[in-house]
C-alpha cells in the first residue's frame, strides 16, 4: 500500500457500511462496473481523482478500479470529506487517499500533490484545483497525460478560460455539461442537499421565512423549488435577465440583493461568482440573519469583509460561527461559506449521483478510446452516452417509455407535410 493521509482508519467499518449503502442508490454505476470488470477499458491507466470524498465517490472509484485504473483519490474541498469513507477506500480498497474533513488550505494543496505524485495519465476533478496545480506547480508532469474529465460548473469555467487562453495541455471532458448531470445532479442535488445542510447545521423552520437564493442557474432553480416546497418565501436575485425572467415566470419574488439583504431571514448563493454577498449587504441585514453558500468556492460571501466588521465571533453550534457587529446585530455564518450541502450534510444522495458517476466512468471510457483523436480542448459528453444513462436510468427505475413508430420517424424527418 502506497503513502496516504487520512483522519484515522480505524473508522474504516463505519466507511464500509456507508459506501454499501449508497451503493443500492447506483444501478446505473453498478451496470458500469459490471462491464469494465470484463473488458477492463481503463487497464494501465493511472487516475488521480480530486473529488468530494464521499460514500458515492468510493462507489465511483471502485468502478474505475474494476476497469483497470491505478486511482489516487484526494479531496476536491477542504471541508467536503467523510473521514469514514476515506478510512474504508484506504484500508478495505486498497486506494491511496489523501482527505481529511477540516484540513487547511496548505494541506489541501499538499493533498492534491501527493496525488499529482502518482504521475497521472488522466485527471477527473470537481473545481479544477487539480488541473489547476498540474498546470501551474507541476507541468514537468504534462507529458504523461491523455486527458482529464470535469465535474462542476465552476471547474468547466475555469477550463474553458484556459482552453480560450490557449493555455489548455490536454483534452478534458466537461461531465457537468451531460443532461443527465446538470439537469438532475445540479437541479434535484443540490435542491434537497442544500436544504438538508441549511437544517442540519441549524435546525431552523423553513415554513414562513423568507429564503434568498442568489443565481438562478440550475442549483439556484432547484435550490428555490424546494425552499418553497419546505413553506418558505422565496426571493432569487440574478444578474442575468434570462433567468431572472425564468424565475419570475417560476413565481419567485426577484429583485436586486440589495434589497433582498434587508427582508431575507436566510441567504444562499449559488453563483459561482465572488462577494454575491458583501459588505454593504452585511450592514443591512436583520438581526439573526444565516448566511450560507452552495455554490463550489467559498468566496461568494465575503468572510474577510464579514470579519472586519465583526466586534466578536463564536461558534454556537456545529458549523454555525456567530458574528456580532458593532450596532448588536448578530449574523450567522455557516460551513465557513464553504459548500454548505457537503459541509454540514453528505452532498447530493446517491441516486442522482448513479447519473453523474456513470458520466465520469463512460467520460473516461471515451477519453482512453479516444485518446489520440481529442485535441487540447474542452469537449461535451458524447450524446449517445448521455442518452444511455438517461435509458438505463429508467431501466432500473422500472419505467418503460414508448418507442416512435416507423410512420412517426418518417414524419419527423420530412418537411413536405404542413397543415
Ligand atoms: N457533489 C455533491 N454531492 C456529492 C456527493 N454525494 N458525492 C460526491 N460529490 C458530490
Amino acid at each position: 500500500m502506497q503513502n496516504y493521509d487520512v483522519k484515522d482508519t480505524k473508522l474504516a467499518e463505519g466507511g464500509r457500511r456507508r459506501i454499501e449503502w449508497a451503493e443500492r442508490e447506483m444501478p446505473v454505476l453498478r451496470l458500469i462496473h459490471e462491464r469494465f470488470v470484463n473488458e477492463r477499458p481503463l487497464k494501465g491507466v493511472r487516475l488521480a481523482a480530486c473529488l468530494h470524498v464521499t460514500a458515492e465517490t468510493a462507489n465511483l472509484v471502485k468502478t474505475l478500479q474494476a476497469g483497470g485504473a491505478d486511482v489516487v483519490l484526494t479531496a476536491s474541498n477542504p471541508l467536503s470529506t467523510q473521514d469514514e469513507v476515506a478510512a474504508s477506500l484506504v484500508t478495505h480498497f486498497e486506494v491511496p487517499v489523501f482527505a481529511i474533513k477540516g484540513e487547511d488550505n496548505v494541506t489541501y494543496y499538499r493533498h492534491i500533490n501527493a496525488a499529482l505524485d502518482h504521475k497521472p495519465h488522466m485527471t477527473m476533478d470537481d473545481g479544477a484545483d487539480l488541473v489547476g496545480t498540474l498546470h501551474k506547480d507541476r507541468r514537468e508532469l504534462l507529458g504523461n497525460m491523455i486527458g482529464g474529465t470535469e465535474e462542476t460548473t465552476t471547474g468547466v469555467i475555469r477550463l474553458r478560460a484556459m482552453a480560450a487562453d490557449g493555455a489548455l495541455a490536454f483534452p478534458v471532458i466537461a461531465v457537468n455539461d451531460a443532461m443527465t448531470k446538470h439537469f438532475f445532479d445540479n437541479r434535484y442535488g443540490t435542491g434537497q442537499s442544500t436544504i438538508d445542510g441549511i437544517i442540519r447545521a441549524t435546525n431552523i423552520l423553513l415554513a414562513g421565512k423568507t429564503f434568498v437564493v442568489a443565481g438562478y442557474g440550475w442549483c439556484g432553480r432547484g435550490l428555490a423549488m424546494r425552499a418553497r416546497g419546505m413553506g418558505a418565501n422565496v426571493v432569487v436575485t440574478e444578474v442575468d435577465p434570462l433567468p431572472a425572467l425564468e424565475a419570475v415566470m417560476d413565481g419567485f419574488r426577484v429583485m436586486p440583493m440589495n434589497e433582498a439583504a434587508r427582508i431575507g431571514d436566510i441567504f444562499c448563493t449559488v453563483t459561482g461568482d465572488l462577494n454575491v454577498l458583501d459588505n454593504h449587504h452585511f450592514e443591512v441585514m436583520k438581526d439573526g440573519a444565516i448566511l450560507a453558500n452552495s455554490g463550489h468556492f467559498n468566496v461568494e460571501i465575503n468572510i474577510p469583509g464579514l470579519e472586519e466588521m465583526a466586534k466578536t465571533k463564536r461558534l454556537v453550534r456545529p458549523f454555525v460561527e456567530q458574528y456580532e457587529l458593532s450596532d448588536g446585530r448578530r449574523l450567522h455564518l455557516l460551513g465557513e461559506g464553504r459548500l454548505i450541502n457537503l459541509a454540514s450534510a453528505e452532498g447530493h444522495p446517491a441516486s442522482v449521483m448513479d447519473m453523474s458517476f456513470a458520466n465520469q466512468a463512460l467520460a473516461a471510457e471515451y477519453m482512453v478510446k479516444n485518446a489520440d483523436k481529442l485535441e487540447r480542448k474542452v469537449y461535451t459528453v458524447p450524446d449517445e452516452i448521455d442518452r444511455e444513462i438517461a435509458r438505463l436510468k429508467l431501466d432500473a427505475m422500472n419505467i418503460e417509455i414508448d418507442i416512435l413508430t416507423e410512420e412517426q420517424v418518417k414524419y419527423l424527418n420530412s418537411w413536405e407535410e404542413g397543415t
